[in-house]
């Protein structure tokens, strides 16, 4: 039979309401009854039930965040700034991932809605926003995570992707790379279709290089070593010679392929660049070129957003966006 919050007062030979203070507002408590509450806590292994007081006064500490992909590491770094922005809040934070699948990403917004969570964060899979509208409606505050909302509906915190394509592109121009392939998909994202759509912008200024998209079924490792595999058997004068992958997964399953084929050299034949600079990309075989999205912020920011709707739902939305940064290694 798990304590009460009645056995610790009783233990500790205060009021209920004291134990909610120390629980809750712990400042409001003197130095030497918290210590006393604290140690009746500890020994009889009381743990808050978050439910009940939900319940009792209508408010969760628990905040919903659904990923795209769990086994991305940017998801992850963006769970770690989110977690960490909410536990000096006393939010927790529960993650679920959507990989990619509506279907499964609706069921989680059920599921986080039954647990009557203070709010969700979600980086949505595909255009259709209406199951986050009647979350709104029916008062469960929504941020999206690496996505702009382009109706202001919603508060957002995302990179600009198309900025970060046109600098990634840029760079691999500004080596001397004239024939550049993207590799990437599917383009219905909306961070994959900006990303290309920079990449554009970038090559159109030179009047002398291609650009050609090779889009792939997912953002995976398997799916770019696939592309890089497929690139190695081209013959040479068929072969880009910069490669534009839609995130690091991409680019690192690229370089296992065009490294361990015989004639290519990287970047002299082929440069390659990423995008996210997830913790692996610097250890990659080649260390790997990429635009690094401040993932811990983005998480962070998203907190900080949720907060504000949680605790002022008549405020304003507000969409905000950051902007990756070049990071240069060796394989442009
Ligand atoms: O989810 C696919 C990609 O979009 C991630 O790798 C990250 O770049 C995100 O913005």
């Amino acid at each position: 039979m798990t304590a009460s919050i009645r056995d610790v007062a009783r233990r500790a030979q205060v009021s209920v309401g004291t134990v909610s203070n120390v629980l809750n507002t712990p400042e409001k408590v003197s130095p030497e009854t918290r210590e006393r509450v604290q140690s009746v806590i500890a020994q009889l292994g009381y743990v808050r039930n978050d439910a009940a007081r939900k319940l009792r006064n209508g408010q969760s500490h628990t905040i919903g965040l659904i990923v795209l992909n769990g086994t991305n590491p940017f998801f992850t770094e963006i769970a770690q700034g989110a977690q960490n922005r909410a536990l000096e809040s006393g939010y927790t934070v529960l993650v679920g991932t959507s990989n990619e699948n509506v279907k499964r990403e609706n069921t989680l917004l059920s599921l986080f809605a039954e647990q009557q969570v203070a709010g969700i964060l979600v980086s949505p899979t595909g255009d259709d926003l209406s199951p986050l509208c009647h979350l709104k409606d029916g008062k469960t505050p929504v941020v999206l995570v690496d996505r702009g909302a382009a109706n202001c509906a919603f508060s957002a915190v995302a990179c600009d992707d198309i900025y970060g394509g046109e600098v990634a592109a840029e760079h691999l121009l500004g080596t001397g790379k004239r024939k550049i392939a993207f590799v990437g998909g599917p383009i219905t994202s909306s961070q994959i279709s900006d990303r290309w759509q920079g990449a554009a912008k970038a090559v159109l200024k030179v009047p002398d290089a291609t650009l050609r998209m090779i889009e792939t079924t997912a953002l995976t490792v398997t799916e770019g070593k696939r592309i890089g595999q497929e690139i190695a058997k081209l013959p040479v004068e068929k072969r880009p010679d910069a490669v534009f992958a839609a995130n690091d997964l991409v680019a690192l399953g690229m370089l296992q392929s065009l490294v361990f084929a015989k004639d290519i050299r990287i970047p002299e034949d082929i440069a390659v660049i990423g995008y996210d600079d997830i913790s692996y990309a610097e250890f990659a075989i080649v260390p790997l070129t990429t635009m690094r999205q401040p993932a811990e912020k983005i998480g962070a920011t998203s907190v900080e957003l949720l907060l504000n709707a949680i605790e002022r739902p008549r405020d304003k939305t507000r969409q905000i966006t950051l902007k990756p940064e070049l990071v240069v290694r060796a394989s442009t």
